[in-house]
């Protein structure tokens, strides 16, 4: 793949034995440096279209010190403001810490301090004796900071950055497959979040990649062989499940789930289920669920796997037609090169099927390296006006609050933020095929950050 991020390091070099420093992940200056030089450049997704879905209605983005206004000002048109009113810097909206976004509606904004007020365009409308300024006030003084803000597969983008590249432009390589899914079609399902105590980039790599399954969620393997593929899409990254066993190469199956070890009507049941339930009812569907439990009474034993998953899926399809959710058409070769979950540059994780996704977004905790704003998120397709309505949130990380895959995630996160920190440590040594995006990652990020290239592991300490 052409990459206009070239540096010295390529997308082969990534299939090379690489280390990067931890510096990135412990380091109070480098937390602060990442608002300068990272989340003041990059486009970040600052929410969903849904959550404002009528002119005036608005939700706040917070990041690092950072705040964001984002308001619908039209049917088809959002704007963004810095959370700032230009007379003495009072937020215009308050953003408490213990609030995951404010959400709201306005004609205007009023300053809470001494009352000056702007109209859903930034401008200003109202300064109490503008006179005393002598006509030094002109408009451009006196209206909201604009910041950049456009929208992809139903999320909101914010950039910073007047000189950054378009939104279109910076996801490319991971739109042309990601497009095909139609997440702008999806509403949803639940959203909650909570700080926890790890660096962003801690939480963010611990669903980066499958290779921590056998470790981490061994319950799973009694359905196959976890073995994974991980690669770099330009700044982003996908990972999927590289079967070992060819005769399970198939293009649907790589997505959606796979038949695993033993008879495949059965086996497809039971992951698509233990995904479902243990995975807070995301990561599959219940039309899907109960799609897969009756494949034995449909399929003669013996069925190949193949068949099974595509008969599994026909139907499931058939089912959700019936209640007005229409699956969209995606190309075998589309489907098989999209993997089993996205990485977006640089906080954004999808874990896509044809109807829903599972999705996480994890932000800095101010500039605290060792704490982040941990969210994660379910979307689904729903027949029209049919789906639930949802709010963030704020939930301990336990089981019982976010499944019990989630809480094998959170039970290893906090304490690789603290092994990171051991003089022992002698540095990462991140799987050369199946930890890819996470290289990669590294490999982006240390461009924004001028620091942390990831490097061969046979070269010495510079
Ligand atoms: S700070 Fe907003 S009106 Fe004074
Ligand atoms: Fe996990």
């Amino acid at each position: 793949m052409t990459d206009r991020y070239a540096d010295h390091l390529t997308d082969a070099d990534l299939g090379e034995a690489l280390t990067y420093p931890v510096d990135a992940f412990i380091s109070r200056e480098y937390a602060a440096a990442e608002n300068e030089l990272l989340w003041s450049r990059v486009w970040q997704m600052a929410g969903r279209e849904e959550d404002v879905p009528d002119v005036g209605d608005f939700i706040t983005y917070n990041i690092g010190d950072e705040s964001i206004i984002i308001i619908r000002t039209a049917p088809d048109t959002l704007k963004a403001y810095y959370n700032v009113c230009p007379h003495r810097g009072r937020q215009l909206i308050n953003t408490p810490d213990d609030v995951n976004c404010v959400t709201g509606m306005r004609r205007t904004f009023v300053c809470g301090f001494h009352g000056w007020a702007f109209n859903r365009e930034g401008k200003n409308v109202n300064i109490l004796d503008k006179d005393d300024w002598n006509g030094a006030l002109t408009d451009d003084r006196t209206c909201l900071s604009q910041v950049r803000v456009d929208t992809w597969g139903g999320w909101i983008y914010v950039n910073m950055d007047p000189a950054a590249e378009s939104l279109q432009e910076f996801l490319r390589p991971a739109a042309r497959i990601l497009d095909h899914f139609e997440f702008d079609k999806m509403r949803y399902k639940w959203r909650q979040w909570t700080v926890y105590p790890c660096n962003w980039k801690t939480a963010i790599e611990a669903f980066m990649e499958p290779y921590h399954v056998s470790g981490t969620h061994p319950q799973l393997l009694k359905y196959g062989q976890y073995y994974a593929y991980s690669k770099p899409y330009g700044l982003h990254g996908v990972s999927g499940f590289d079967e070992r066993d060819a005769s399970f190469k198939m293009s649907q199956s790589s997505s959606v789930t796979r038949a695993g070890l033993g008879d495949p009507r059965i086996s497809t049941y039971e992951l698509a289920r233990e995904n479902y339930e243990t995975v807070n009812y995301a990561a599959s569907t219940e039309t899907l669920v109960n799609a897969a439990k009756r494949l034995v009474e449909e399929l003669p034993e013996g069925t190949p796997a193949a068949d099974v998953i595509a008969h599994w899926l026909a139907s499931a399809k058939a089912d959700d037609a019936v209640r007005g959710v229409i699956w969209p058409e995606i190309p075998p070769d589309i489907m098989a090169e999209a993997g089993l979950a996205w990485s977006l540059f640089p906080n954004q994780t999808i874990l896509q099927g044809v109807t829903f996704a599972l999705c996480y977004r994890v932000r800095p905790y101010g500039d605290d390296p060792n704490k982040c704003i941990f969210e994660s998120y379910a979307l689904e397709r729903y027949p029209d006006g049919a789906e639930p309505k949802t709010e963030w949130v704020c939930a301990e990380p336990t089981a019982d609050n976010w499944g019990s895959v989630l809480a094998q995630d959170f039970a290893n996160m906090e304490w690789v933020q603290k092994g990171m920190k051991s003089r022992g440590f002698r540095g990462t040594l991140p799987n050369p095929h199946q930890e890819q995006k996470i290289t990669n990652f590294h490999r982006h990020l240390s461009r924004f950050m001028g620091a942390g290239v990831p490097r061969k592991l046979e070269q010495p300490n510079p």
